[in-house]
């Protein structure tokens, strides 16, 4: 089983990738899974040009009419089993970089080489927000969307406390209430990080249902 995170973060070792890192830790304790990590900020990937390119002439080898990272990237999402995104909380959504990759996987809805290519598929969303209630259900909204316009599988977690995935806070503030100077606070969310391990396991086990039947 493979298990593909991909996180939009700028910050190199920053909360989004030490939470995607986390999240894969735990996939890869379980029994026949590898895992890879993507980091996507910095990466070339253009903006999807509503060409349709994808619809009549997509090959086996090329999805997509542009050629830059997200060609790759695309690939690997089509060989994963189980796919996590993993964006920062944007003004209340997802990064920009993150929306342009889900954009480009447009060419597995509608490619020529197959409708729905991502149906049943299991996806789960991650967040870190600098607060806990200043968008991340929003930013998990905008992920969940994605898998359920492919009819991706995306498990919800009534004992991880997770409906939209998991979002976690990196702000941390002192005695007096103010903001630290924290540079990890998500390290410190252990309620989040509890609920990102048991969201993890939950994929697993609707992935494995799932085995054999796509
Ligand atoms: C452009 C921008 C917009 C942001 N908007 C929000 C926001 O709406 N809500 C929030 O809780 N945090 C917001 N943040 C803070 C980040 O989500 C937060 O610092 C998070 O930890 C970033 O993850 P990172 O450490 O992996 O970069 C914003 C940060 C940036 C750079």
């Amino acid at each position: 089983m493979k298990v593909l995170g991909i996180h939009s973060s700028p910050i190199k070792n920053g909360n989004m990738a030490y939470l995607l890192n986390y999240a894969l830790e735990e996939a890869f304790r379980a029994e026949g899974v590898s895992t890879e990590a993507v980091a996507i900020a910095g990466l070339s990937i253009a903006d999807c040009r509503h060409c349709n390119w994808c619809m009549t002439k997509q090959t086996q080898n090329r999805f997509c009419s542009i050629e830059d990272d997200a060609l790759p990237i695309l690939q690997k999402i089509l060989d994963c089993d189980i796919l996590i995104l993993g964006s920062p909380v944007y003004f209340s959504r997802l990064s920009g970089i993150m929306a342009c990759l889900i954009d480009r996987t447009r060419c597995f809805t509608f490619g020529k080489n197959g409708h729905l290519a991502l149906k049943g598929k299991v996806g789960i969303a991650l967040t870190v927000g600098w607060s806990r209630n200043l968008g991340m259900e929003t930013t998990l909204a905008s992920l969940h969307g994605a898998f359920l316009v492919h009819e991706m599988l995306t498990p919800s977690c009534h004992e991880a406390g997770a409906l939209y995935g998991v979002g976690l806070a990196s702000g941390r503030r002192d005695e007096n209430l103010a903001y630290k100077r924290e540079k990890l606070g998500v390290k410190d969310d252990h309620e989040g990080l509890y609920s990102t391990k048991l969201l993890v396991r939950e994929a697993l086990r609707v992935a494995k249902q799932m085995a054999g039947t796509r």
